[in-house]
């Protein structure tokens, strides 16, 4: 990993105390998405990542909604497909659900039943892992479609909050961690 691209995307992600609730520091994107360099140096991290720990790649499965900044540019970069796993409510056709909580609060989400075929290998990819329950429940509904679970992968880490203990067995890959 370049030193140099990690320095762009960490000077690119800024701190909000007490969003959207008291004691959370929100990290935020905003300036990483606006700045093309640092954007780029993002993906650029992501697909190297990728590319250097797993041969072969079916889908790349994005996490609603921040998950879909970077997941349809990866799975381009790769050449292969990029799957929508939705908050509740917004995806037409038969679904697989499931109920977690995350750092700020509850939720559910929802993958299309056809979405992917047993035996295809998927990444996961969301913007930041906090708690981990809500790539955990990610996980959970592509292990219902009977999906091979590649990599977990994020922009960002809160160790502190240990999400990649939630999500064993499954892998974790960050590009940034803050304790
Ligand atoms: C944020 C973030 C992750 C999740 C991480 O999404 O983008 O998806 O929280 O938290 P966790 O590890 O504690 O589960 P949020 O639900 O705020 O939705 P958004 O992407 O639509 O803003
Ligand atoms: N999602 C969950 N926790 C978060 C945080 N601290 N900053 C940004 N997004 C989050």
């Amino acid at each position: 990993m370049s030193a140099e691209q990690l320095g762009l995307v960490r000077e690119r992600i800024r701190g909000f105390p007490d969003f959207p609730a008291p004691g959370v520091l929100f990290r935020d994107i905003s300036p990483l998405l606006k700045d093309p360099e640092a954007f780029k140096a993002a993906i650029d991290l992501l697909e190297a990542h990728v590319k250097d720990k797993h041969a072969q790649v079916d889908f790349i499965a994005g996490l609603d909604s921040r998950g879909f900044l970077f997941g349809p540019i990866l799975a381009q970069r790769l050449g292969v497909g990029f799957v929508l796993i939705r908050k509740k409510g917004k995806l037409p056709g038969r679904t697989e659900s499931v109920s977690y909580t995350l750092e700020y609060g509850k939720a559910e989400l929802e993958v299309q039943s056809d979405a992917v075929e047993p035996g295809q290998k998927v990444i996961l990819i969301d913007d930041l892992l906090a708690t981990g329950g809500t790539m955990r429940a990610a996980c959970e509904l592509m292990s219902k479609l009977e999906a091979e679970i590649l990599d977990c992968v994020v922009l960002i880490e809160l160790k502190f909050l240990k999400g990649a203990e939630v999500l064993k067995p499954f892998p974790l890959y960050s590009v940034l961690q803050y304790d």
